[in-house]
């Protein structure tokens, strides 16, 4: 629980407890919020101790985003810290790596969509009405790279990613001119515990160079902060890529990435 009462601005990060959405929690405790961290591990307690000695109050919380239940809870406890929120980061995510037709699971595949897809909107639908009554509000969603490609072998990841992304770009037109900005977040491979979990780590793509999690992170945050519409997230050679593939068929695309995903 909270070490101390603030008047300093409130973010609310999913998926705080590891990779990406640690660095982007203790980047925006860096810049004075206090955070609302979420986790499905007690990883989440141990990263609010840290962001703790940055100076900020922090609210860790415990829960599994994959259900609607999860996610209601989330959002009655988010509730009762009785504060609003600046920003909301929808972070948590998950991948499954493999052959659709012969190795993944089809309950994986369900929970993949739940976490990626299904929770993205209901914190969205939970989070967008009290940003808009209030006139002011920074929502950041992570999507993926993946959303600009297919993604053979991750063949449920990359749809639900290009869903983020187009979900975000569409949120943002509806709430343009309203003081509330909807900012996508596009990393590349990046070095967290991600493609381990996805069952990728031998993968080429698994074992391949990744971008630092705090250089994403801080791209992240500095494109909330300025209410951007989207920012893709690595070194330059990620942005290239992102960059190339507006223009590049998808067969083509296709193909390069089965070629590095492949098990
Ligand atoms: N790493 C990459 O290469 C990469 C590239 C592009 C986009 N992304 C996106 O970046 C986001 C963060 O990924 P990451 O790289 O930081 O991966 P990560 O290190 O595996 O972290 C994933 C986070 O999501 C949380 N999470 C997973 N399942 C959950 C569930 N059912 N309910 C609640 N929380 C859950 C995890 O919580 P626990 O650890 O507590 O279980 C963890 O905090 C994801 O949306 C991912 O799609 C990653």
């Amino acid at each position: 629980m909270p070490t101390t009462s603030t008047n300093r601005p409130l973010a609310f990060v999913t998926g705080a407890s590891n990779g990406i959405g640690t660095e982007i929690a203790r980047e925006l405790a860096t810049r004075g919020f206090d955070i609302i961290g979420t986790g499905r591990s007690a990883s989440v307690d141990s990263v609010a101790e840290r962001l703790r000695a940055l100076g900020a109050t922090v609210y860790p919380l415990h829960a599994d985003l994959s259900t609607y239940d999860g996610v209601e809870n989330l959002w009655k406890q988010v509730q009762e810290i009785g504060k609003p929120l600046d920003i909301a980061v929808l972070n948590a995510g998950i991948s499954i790596g493999g052959s659709f037709a012969t190795d993944t699971d089809l309950d994986d595949e369900l929970e993949l969509i739940a976490l990626n897809i299904n929770a993205v909107v209901h914190l969205a639908k939970r989070v967008a009405p009290g940003m808009l009554a209030r006139g002011t509000g920074r929502i950041l969603i992570t999507s993926s790279i993946s959303a600009t490609t297919p993604t053979p072998y991750e063949t449920v990841y990359g749809p639900s990613k290009a869903f983020g992304y187009s979900f975000a770009e569409s949120l943002r037109e509806e709430l343009r001119g309203t003081g509330v900005t909807v900012t996508a977040l596009l990393p590349g491979a990046t070095d967290s515990d991600f493609h381990q979990r996805a069952g990728m780590g031998t993968t080429a793509i698994g074992k391949g160079r990744k971008n630092d999690k705090r250089l994403v992170a801080g791209q992240g945050v500095d494109a909330l902060l300025a209410g951007k519409d989207h920012v893709v997230g690595g070194d330059r050679a990620t942005r290239r890529t992102a960059f190339l593939n507006r223009f590049l068929p998808e067969s083509f695309k296709a193909r390069r990435q089965g070629a590095i995903a492949r098990p």
